[in-house]
């Protein structure tokens, strides 16, 4: 499982303070860059990436003592600097800490994510699998994309690739364990579906099945995969969407019955908490009230 995985990387203190200041972009990347393919996209489209990145940059400052450190966590470049905010912010350099604790640095803070209950079916059409992918989102409106990530080359993305289908399912909260023994490392041709029991039923445009239980599935064909580094972003156009009547109020999913689940840091899971509401203000109503 990713989670016990990254977990179980190292937690080596290797970062480097560097320093204090306020920088003012100097160490600015601003190119932008048309990618063509060069990091492994696959699919109908080719990947057009314009990276510009603005650089706050804190200055090279004065450079404080190293403090290793055993506390779990991730790995922290210890020496906290003083910015020009009045807060006390500790330091991480992803190039000198290792790659699992900027993992567990990220996954602890990018939350609450949903999470996409991704089912495939290999090429053969013999074994139905299942896992949960947090990385996870919507890619575009119209065309309907989703996406999730996989990081590693794992069962879920071999399907998809060799048969260009998957089905996302909502993960909701009645099936928190159910969704969790579906993450575990099952070899390749023993289907999650099976071995932890969880019913299917038919999906109406792809050939993998849907969670019967799960409120709402998400049927897609393959748009394109994204390499990059260690994980593959794999695009999925949305052929049909299938709700259960059970979560709907007036036509719309009701999140307190849909009760979908979010993945956390570490190896906590959420719920849905206290609710707030507030209306979009149009630029001319801002313009009245302030
Ligand atoms: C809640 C949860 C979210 C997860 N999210 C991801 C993810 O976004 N990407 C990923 O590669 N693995 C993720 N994993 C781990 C996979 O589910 C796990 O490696 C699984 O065994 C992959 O199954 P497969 O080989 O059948 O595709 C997650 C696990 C859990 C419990």
């Amino acid at each position: 499982m990713l989670v016990g995985a990254a977990e179980g990387a190292g937690r080596a203190v290797a970062g480097r303070c560097h320093g204090t200041g306020t920088g003012t972009g100097t160490d600015t990347n601003t190119g932008t860059g048309t990618g063509t393919g060069t990091e492994g996209c696959r699919g109908t489209e080719r990947f057009h990436g314009t990276g510009s990145h603005p650089g706050t940059g804190s200055g090279p400052g004065t450079r404080r003592p190293r403090v290793a450190r055993q506390a779990r966590g991730p790995a922290r470049v210890t020496a906290p600097t003083r910015h020009s905010l009045a807060v006390m912010r500790v330091d991480y350099s992803p190039g000198s800490i290792d790659p699992g604790s900027f993992y567990r640095l990220l996954t602890a803070v990018i939350v609450p994510r949903p999470i996409a209950w991704v089912s495939t079916l290999t090429a053969d059409g013999e074994t139905a699998n299942l896992a949960p992918h947090s990385f996870f989102t919507v890619a575009s409106t119209d065309p309907p994309v989703v996406q999730f990530t996989s990081v590693g080359r794992k069962d879920s993305l071999r399907n998809v690739e060799a048969t260009g289908e998957f089905v996302v399912n909502i993960a909701s909260e009645p099936f928190l364990d159910q969704i969790n023994e579906t993450a575990t490392d099952f070899p390749r041709d023993k289907g999650e579906f099976d071995a932890v029991g969880i019913g299917t039923e038919p999906s109406l445009r792809v050939k993998p099945p849907r969670v019967a239980s799960s409120p709402v599935a998400l049927e897609c064909t393959l748009h394109a995969t994204l390499g990059l580094g260690n994980s593959t972003v794999v695009f999925g156009r949305v052929v049909h969407a299938a709700v259960s009547e059970e979560v709907l109020v007036d036509g719309d999913p009701d999140i307190r019955r849909l009760r979908p689940l979010a993945r956390l840091g570490k190896n906590e899971w959420g719920t849905v908490g206290e609710l707030h509401e507030r209306a979009r203000i149009p630029y001319r109503d801002w313009e009245r009230r302030n």
